[in-house]
């Protein structure tokens, strides 16, 4: 809980009934722009004086385009013939879900449907407390023309006849993909090896002027048209570099869309599929020999002398996960970054942290919030660092 939101006032009506036992939301009883006030304010608390005051004066978070039905993907657990998502601040404990906010409502009825007719087909579910049953996870993800890709997640590797009549199911209802991925492990993943799949092998994703296919297991932006925002704020921040460094690339998202700003762009990401999807999406967009991405742990990538040895025509943009840089990668890049850093972060927490081991050798010269996460307690941070001279 943000503490500016201690004295806020509270609605007193919201969209979806699962409010406020599901933990899919937050905040649905807080009017959206005290949302982002309150945000505002645990940023700014987060960053104490390691902002400037003239950042601290100017400090705003850009709105969300939507606050409901924003998201792109959701994870819809399935135990003990319930469908839905985990009860607040309960893990065993499951929500069985009629409709949900944070997709298009109508697309949770489609997938709700999908999970009775899988049951009906014989599929049996799961038990997230017993680590028993078969069906763990139906995994929608979306692309912002409305088109679906759904991964079944199983338990084993049986039911094969069945299965297919589920997935089946899902094709008449409307998905472009589906997905069976198989995770035997007690460990509580939406994730898998992927078994096999129907339709079409990937999703497209429409980012600014660009098209990028998303697989059922590689990591993509959950808010599109909020990102394309990121975009267009650090687009000025890496156009005319004869190189951009893209550290943590994805499927190469910031890379390809902002290639045509750059004379050339080198990624690194550690995700196989990932990287492979990479460079389909490099193709895909008559990149190749402009964008050019590498399998790599970026603490390794940092090592290598094409990297480590700073030319005044690189930006790097970094986009770790929530754990942040860590202080390995922020010492190597206080020792040997270029001159400007584009920190894109989704846990400012972390950023901060880093922060204070960059900031031996770097300023911070620009900085916005974005909220690509309304309802909840997440938000997007762009940080913008130039090396003293
Ligand atoms: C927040 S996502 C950002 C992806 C991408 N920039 C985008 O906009 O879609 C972080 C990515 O970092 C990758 N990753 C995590 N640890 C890494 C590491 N040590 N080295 C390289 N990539 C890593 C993850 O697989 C994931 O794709």
């Amino acid at each position: 809980m943000f503490k500016a939101l201690k004295h806020t006032p509270r609605l007193e009506s919201w969209p979806c009934p699962h409010f406020p036992e599901c933990g899919g939301c937050a905040m649905q009883d807080i009017a959206y722009s005290d949302q982002l006030a309150a945000k505002q304010a645990a940023l700014l608390e987060i960053w104490g004086e390691a902002l400037p005051a003239a950042l601290r004066d100017d400090y705003t978070i850009v709105a969300a385009p939507d606050p409901f039905g924003y998201r792109l993907r959701m994870d819809y657990v399935c135990s003990d013939d319930r469908f839905g998502l985990r009860v607040r601040k309960r893990f065993y404990a499951i929500v069985d879900l009629g409709e949900c906010h944070l997709i298009p409502p109508s697309l949770f009825t489609i997938i709700r449907a999908v999970y009775t007719a899988a049951r009906e087909c014989g599929l049996p579910d799961y038990n997230v407390y017993h680590n028993t049953g078969f069906l763990r996870y139906l995994v929608v993800r979306r692309n912002v023309r409305d088109e679906w890709l759904l991964s079944f997640v199983t338990s084993e590797q049986t039911h094969a006849e069945q299965m297919d009549r589920a997935a089946q199911a899902a094709l008449d209802a409307g998905a472009t993909s589906v997905w069976w991925l198989l995770n035997p492990r007690h460990a509580d993943l939406s994730f898998g090896e992927p078994v096999r799949h129907w339709g079409a092998e990937f999703l497209p994703q429409y980012v600014l002027d660009r098209t990028l296919l998303m697989g059922p297991n590689t990591f993509f932006q959950n808010n599109v048209g909020g990102f394309e925002q990121i975009l267009r704020y650090i687009t000025p921040f890496v156009a005319g570099a004869e190189r951009m460094i893209d550290l943590y690339a994805g499927v190469g998202t910031i890379g390809i869309a902002l290639a045509d700003h750059v004379g050339k762009v080198f990624a690194a990401e550690l995700s196989d599929e990932s990287v492979a999807l990479a460079q389909r999406n490099i193709h895909l967009n008559g990149l190749e020999g402009r964008v050019e991405v590498v399998q790599a742990d970026v603490a390794e990538v940092l090592r290598d002398p094409r990297i480590s040895q700073r030319t005044a025509g690189d930006v790097l943009v970094v986009d770790p996960p929530r754990a942040g840089l860590g202080p390995d990668v922020c010492a190597q890049l206080s020792e040997h970054g270029p001159q400007r850093i584009v920190y894109v972060s989704c846990n400012a927490i972390t950023q901060a942290m880093d922060y204070e081991i960059l900031r031996q050798n770097y300023d911070l010269v620009a900085t916005q919030g974005f909220d690509l996460f309304p309802q909840t307690y997440h938000c997007e941070q762009v940080a913008v660092l130039e090396r003293r001279a």
